[in-house]
């Protein structure tokens, strides 16, 4: 059975594990594989910064003992600004199209509602029509597109600026 739940510092090896997974088997998402370069401590300290400082958060799903999706809310501390989560998502081949995006966001909508969040805001690739329909699904609305924004294999790649006021 699938649990999705806040992560922990704990988390942190089987996090690292399930990112540098999804590096090698997604071209949707920023990094290249191998290209991210943080230790297991580091990671560690980072989650539990991030938890204590509360402007951010990541919920991951869990299949038994392994990690095999997360989403991601980036938020910032400054007054003006601190509304706003920057979202990313992400889900193992393995696991997709399983309903685990969809539970991913119904939990971050939870905790963003909690947390006084206002604006939720991500990215899309252009050809990347599963995400744009999940994120569809999801009531985000397109605000504009990021002309050449990604160098992905040699081809720039446009991408589409969403947003969901809550
Ligand atoms: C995009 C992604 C997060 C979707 O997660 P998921 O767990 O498969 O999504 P769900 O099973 O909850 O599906 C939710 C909706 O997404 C859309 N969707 C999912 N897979 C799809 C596919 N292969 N084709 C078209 N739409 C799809 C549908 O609208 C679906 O709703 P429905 O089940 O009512 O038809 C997942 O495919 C993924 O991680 N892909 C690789 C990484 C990536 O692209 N991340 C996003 C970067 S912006």
């Amino acid at each position: 059975m699938i649990k999705v739940r806040q992560i922990k510092a704990e988390d942190a090896e089987k996090y690292i594990k399930l990112y540098s997974k999804l590096d090698e088997e997604t071209n949707f998402r920023l990094y290249e594989p191998g290209e991210r370069k943080i230790s297991l401590t580091e990671q560690a300290a980072e989650i539990e910064n991030m938890i204590n400082e509360g402007n951010s958060a990541i919920i991951v799903a869990e299949d038994r003992d392994e990690l095999v999706g997360y989403l991601s809310a980036f938020g910032r501390s400054q007054n003006r600004v601190k509304h706003i989560v920057t979202i990313g998502i992400a889900i193992l081949q393995s696991h997709v199209g399983m309903g685990i995006g969809t539970m991913l966001f119904k939990k971050l909508e939870v905790w963003a509602k909690e947390h006084n969040k206002h604006r939720l805001e991500l990215t899309v690739m252009e050809n990347n029509p599963s995400a744009y329909a999940l994120y569809q699904k999801m009531g985000f609305e397109v605000e504009g597109v990021k002309k050449d924004s990604l160098l992905i294999n040699g081809e720039y790649v446009n991408d589409i600026y969403m947003s969901k006021l809550i």
